[in-house]
């Protein structure tokens, strides 16, 4: 019996050294020690000893069952330590590496200019106003004193939504002068920013849709000096000091007189030429038509309900999209709504 307690105490020696997991230790316990384990099977046997060898085995046998017991708890420990050291390599969370690189984003160079236009003018204390994109031809052209007829009405420069052309995508926010005017008594003072539309092909300096600013004051006493103390204020703030403007003459239906603004080309400064070619920028205008402008028709204040003997207003209308390029330099107008993130980034 001693010596199958010794072989008993080695074979699970042997045994614990191959387990490696809780569940193999588990196992081994029952098979050594548990009520139909080996050792407690010996145990059982104790009655056929003499009564001089049994108290001696007795002892031999708790003393295996104390070394298994004592081997089994070990082995645990072991076992428990090393899956608590894995669960933390696996989980293991480097403070130090540094994190994903945020980035923001920040308002395209358009709005920006935007934003400039309209700080300067809500500074001289115009209102801004929002207005429909789709319009009444009504308003669009009618009243603004644009006969049927005008070429700007043709099908082949407007979007129309209806077979009788009532109904548009507005081709300029000219018509925000009428629904303010026939809404406000003067003194007005706004400016009305937004998209406008046409049948244009895009280019350099040309697309299908763009963005136009709208400008408004009527009251007793303005003249055409109010019109050009705005606008000169406006393009000093805009361009700087040592900007290069012009008035020319011209005609629109709902201003009288009427006259546009220009720019000298920033690309070619008024040359024309950019490397003996033909500066892409003004097509070799030399300048860049910033904005029509004039004081306002006598025929449109009056179908507005303002009497025109009392009172004068002078408009503007210029292009957002011009404007920004030249304050910001761009060059092509397509690059404005291609959204090239190697574009936007510069601004
Ligand atoms: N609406 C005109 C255009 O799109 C620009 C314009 C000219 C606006 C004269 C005005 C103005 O307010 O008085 O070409």
């Amino acid at each position: 019996m001693k010596e199958q307690l010794n072989e008993i105490r080695q074979k699970a020696i042997s045994r614990l050294e191959n387990s490696d997991t809780l569940a193999a230790l588990e196992e081994l316990r029952l098979q050594f020690l548990g009520k139909k384990g080996e050792v407690t099977a010996l145990l059982k046997q104790m009655g056929k000893l003499s009564p001089e060898e049994r108290p001696v085995m007795g002892q031999l046998a708790n003393q295996v069952r104390a070394d298994i017991e004592g081997m089994l708890a070990e082995r645990k420990q072991e076992l428990e330590a090393h899956a608590l050291d894995a669960k933390l390599k696996a989980e293991a969370l480097d403070v130090t590496i540094p994190g994903d690189e945020m980035t923001f984003g920040h308002q395209h160079p358009m709005n920006q200019v935007l934003q400039e236009i309209k700080d300067i003018f809500t500074g001289m204390g115009y209102q801004i106003v929002d207005g429909p994109e789709v319009e009444l031809a009504e308003y669009n052209f009618t009243r603004l004193n644009i006969e049927e007829g005008h070429p700007s009405r043709d099908r082949s420069d407007t979007f129309y939504f209806t077979d009788d052309d009532s109904l548009l995508l507005r081709t300029q926010t000219s018509p925000m002068q009428v629904r303010v005017m026939e809404n406000t008594k003067p003194p007005i003072c706004i400016l009305a920013p937004g998209r406008v539309y046409r049948k244009d092909e895009a280019d350099a300096t040309h697309s299908p849709m763009f963005h136009q600013i709208e400008g408004l004051v009527v009251d007793e006493g303005i003249t055409m000096g109010d019109l050009k103390g705005a606008l000169v204020t406006l393009m000093k703030r805009i361009y700087g000091e040592q900007a290069v403007m012009r008035f020319r003459p011209h005609h629109f239906p709902f201003t009288e007189p009427s006259c546009e603004m220009d720019m000298q080309c920033h690309k070619c400064h008024g040359t024309g030429e950019v490397d003996g070619q033909v500066c892409s920028t003004c097509h070799g205008e030399g300048w860049i038509e910033l904005l029509g402008a004039g004081m306002v028709h006598p025929k449109v204040l009056e179908g507005c309900g303002i009497d025109p003997k009392r009172y004068s207003g002078f408009a503007f209308g210029m292009g957002l999209e011009r404007m920004a390029m030249g304050r910001m330099k761009i060059n092509d107008l397509r690059l404005i709504f291609d959204n090239d993130i190697r574009f936007l980034n510069q601004f």
